[in-house]
């Protein structure tokens, strides 16, 4: 008989969800370096769905649980009650190790395990990991690693995947993926060799959902509300993912939602010149009301002061400084304030300067 706890985390193991439902809001995707647990808490507070973590190396927690001590990857997997359904993404190629680890009681709290098979990143794609795993000549090794750990965990396993590493391959990627049982997909229609040059062609998304009959999840150039509506209504797919849109923008999911959620009782300052809309629509109100609707300058300052405490709460001042500085970089991009005030954050190094550089320049 297991305590309470084993009970309740073994009942969550078996929950069911529906993740097409769960996709119905936008997902903030995983992202290395800036979807930490904060980051999400934020996001979730403006209407993200789904949160994922950083990606998270399969072998490091491999050897860091067998350790018995704190080891740096378990930073990556702290998660937040205010989140709502939780991913994690891995990365790795070995599948004794990834099948392992996935039953280690440190992912008891997530919902969806994700498997990164598409990072760029030469560190990555060397070791044979991340986008190295859809070069054709590794297609069985990324098989074996879908079949042995859809068999290791009652979770959903979902795959992140791009175009192809040089070509589009993704249609028969995908089917291959759709074979080993996995519950989704999502696709960043670039190849590996593309990194993030030229446009995302979402055609290969639209191709992939044609032939899949589970989810299919878009990635791809959405920076703003209307991509998120374009990528929908243009694809067919099952939901998207918010990246590098929600860079100094968690206020992206508060634009989507206001869309979505579109009523004369949404209260949301984004929702302001829908609701002024003579017949607001999703489709016809989304783009046009959206794109003149500026952050208030106090919703910016609150937003940045909310992350700073966030971060520090579950990192402490270090950390805060050194990842808090890139943030407010993107902040004040977004907001385009003037390049000096840039210049000035980077010179902060304790987290009240960096409050009071906020108050004072806001
Ligand atoms: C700084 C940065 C870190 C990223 N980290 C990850 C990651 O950890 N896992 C992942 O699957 N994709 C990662 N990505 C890729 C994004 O999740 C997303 O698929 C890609 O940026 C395409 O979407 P976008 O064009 O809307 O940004 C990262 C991208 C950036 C720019």
């Amino acid at each position: 008989m297991g305590n309470k706890k084993d009970v309740a985390i073994k009942a969550k193991q078996k929950k069911q969800f529906d993740i097409r439902g769960a996709f119905k809001k936008p997902a903030l995707a995983a992202l290395a370096g800036v979807s930490d647990v904060a980051f999400r808490e934020l996001c979730k507070g403006f209407g993200a769905g789904v949160t994922f973590s950083e990606m998270v190396s399969a072998k490091a927690v491999w050897y860091g649980y067998k350790s018995g001590k704190h080891f740096k990857t378990l930073d990556l997997l702290k998660t937040s009650d205010t989140e709502d359904i939780k991913g994690v993404q891995i990365f790795g190629s070995d599948a004794d190790i990834i099948s392992e680890i996935v039953g280690y009681d440190i992912f008891d709290k997530y919902d969806i395990i994700d498997v990164n098979m598409g990072c760029p990143m030469p560190k990555i794609v060397n070791n044979g990991d991340g986008g190295a795993l859809i070069k054709k000549e590794n297609w069985d090794k990324a098989k074996n690693i879908l079949t042995r750990l859809v068999k290791a965990t009652k979770k959903p396993v979902t795959i992140k995947t791009r175009a192809g590493f040089n070509s589009n391959t993704a249609v028969e990627f995908a089917k291959m993926a759709r074979d080993c049982g996995i519950a989704a997909i999502s696709v960043h229609p670039r190849t590996v060799q593309q990194l993030y040059k030229g446009r995302a062609d979402w055609g290969v998304i639209k191709a992939v959902k044609a032939t899949l009959d589970i989810p299919v999840f878009a990635r791809g150039d959405i920076f703003s509300a209307q991509a998120y509506f374009d990528v929908l209504d243009q694809t067919g797919a099952d939901g998207a993912f918010i990246a590098r849109g929600s860079f100094g923008n968690p206020f992206i999911f508060a634009e989507i939602s206001a869309v979505q959620n579109c009523s004369p009782t949404n209260n949301s300052p984004f929702a302001t010149k829908i609701k002024d809309s003579p017949n607001p629509t999703k489709k016809e109100t989304s783009p046009k009301l959206l794109k003149d609707n500026p952050v208030p300058a106090t919703l910016l300052k609150d937003t940045i002061l909310q992350h700073i405490d966030l971060s520090l709460k579950h990192f402490g001042e270090r950390y805060t400084v050194l990842t808090m500085r890139k943030h407010i970089l993107w902040y004040f991009a977004k907001a385009s304030l003037p390049k000096k005030l840039k210049a000035q954050a980077t010179t902060l190094n304790c987290t009240n300067q960096l409050k009071d550089f906020i108050v004072s320049t806001l």
